[in-house]
């Protein structure tokens, strides 16, 4: 067999959406983690607390009400712990969803740039998968309207809507208010679910984002997804789902990994507790402002020509159009030869829209990384350009 041979190159950072090293609050956590081993006596160690066995299918008790605190205060409805499951993760979040509620043969719906986790959760469980257009208003509702009247008339029952509508990803897009609104008066007319993907919701650069899904809806259809992954750190794996009590006890019963490290989540608690997290989210917020503004700068000084982008008012990334007249293969192979790899779009995402695009994930680079990665680009652009 021939021997495996790594090329001499590196991933280029500014594909991934994870934070600045400087951001993650290391001292804190170490902190924190040090203070739950010493205040639990040890049981933190456990799967469980004592005589708390259902920790180890719904997540440490503390931080599902902590969570709950949370949602109630930002989306202005009350929830309690009992609409909260602690999951390793948005992913798995997602993943317990579709082992819930999709069998083979239903139907879903979601965006045609999207997660590529998202689609392999649905296409392993044997779901048909209709995938739906994003313009600069989010979702285009109406072609999920369109999906739900074809998947029927197929045959195909259809279970879930997913979506990632504040700071989508990869485009950056925030849903309308009018089609917020849309998209929930079609789940209640289709009975689906409605999985939002609120992983980007908190790194808005300015202003609030609009209310989420889950807040504008009354009859329960909504599940939300969440994590402390842009937020805190993805390395803790811990994120939730929220979801009306009856759809948590579902995903409950399909739950067979032992839960999420009650270690970690009573550090969480207790960082969050002491009101650490408001000001991590001041400084991850601020952090991200300043990095869109100097990508954009870099963008245009390096890339204008050949490239367009819009502006995002949150998240972690730009999306990047090359211009039709740039032969992508040949500007990867250019990289390549530089020693730099750019991940191409459509081995992050899913969808053929993604074909002549580059997610920029600036939050995890330095300024200076940003310059040589962009310049580096632009060096590959010219040699891409087809004449
Ligand atoms: C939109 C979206 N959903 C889910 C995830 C997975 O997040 P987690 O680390 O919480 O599993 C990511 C991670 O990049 C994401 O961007």
């Amino acid at each position: 067999m021939a021997p495996l041979v790594i090329p001499d190159t590196k991933y280029c950072d500014l594909t991934y959406g994870g934070l600045d090293a400087e951001l993650y609050p290391s001292e804190e956590l170490k902190q924190y983690a040090t203070r739950a081993l010493d205040k639990a006596s040890g049981d933190a160690l456990s799967y469980f607390a004592s005589g708390a066995p259902h920790e180890m299918t719904y997540g440490d008790a503390g931080l599902r009400e902590r969570i709950a605190e949370i949602l109630t205060a930002r989306d202005g409805f009350a929830r309690s712990a009992a609409g909260i499951l602690l999951v390793s993760g948005a992913a798995q979040g997602l993943a317990l969803v579709v082992s819930a509620f999709v069998d083979p043969g239903d139907g879903v719906v979601m965006e045609s740039v999207s997660k590529k986790h998202a689609l392999r959760y649905f296409t392993a469980a044997g779901a048909f998968v209709s995938h739906v257009p994003v313009d600069e208003r989010g979702m285009d509702v109406d072609s999920v309207e369109r999906s739900l009247t074809d998947m029927t008339r197929r045959g195909v029952k259809p279970k879930l809507i997913y979506t990632i509508p504040t700071f989508h990803v990869p485009t950056g897009v925030l849903m309308r208010m009018q089609r917020r609104e849309q998209l929930l008066s079609l789940a209640r007319k289709w009975n689906v679910l409605v999985i939002e993907d609120n992983v980007q919701y908190e790194l808005y650069y300015e202003q609030r984002p609009l209310p989420t899904l889950q807040s504008l809806d009354t009859e329960g259809c909504v599940v939300q997804v969440e994590s402390f992954s842009k937020t805190i750190a993805p390395a803790l794996r811990i994120g939730w789902v929220s979801a009306t009590p009856l759809v948590i006890e579902s995903l409950a019963r399909v739950r067979e990994d032992s839960g999420v490290s009650l270690w970690l989540a009573r550090a969480v608690d207790q960082y969050i507790a002491d009101g650490k997290l408001t000001s991590q989210l001041e400084r991850i917020r601020a952090a991200c402002k300043r990095k869109r503004d100097y990508a954009l700068n870099a963008l245009r000084q390096y890339c204008g020509a050949w490239t367009r982008c819009s502006i995002p008012q949150g998240g972690a990334y730009l999306w990047l159009e090359l211009s039709a007249r740039v032969d992508w293969e040949r500007v990867r192979s250019r990289l390549a030869r530089d020693g730099l790899i750019f991940a191409p779009s459509e081995r992050i995402e899913v969808g053929a829209d993604a074909k002549q695009f580059l997610r920029i994930g600036f939050l995890q680079a330095s300024d200076a990384e940003i310059d040589r990665w962009l310049s580096a680009l632009s060096r590959a652009i010219a040699a891409g350009v087809k004449h």
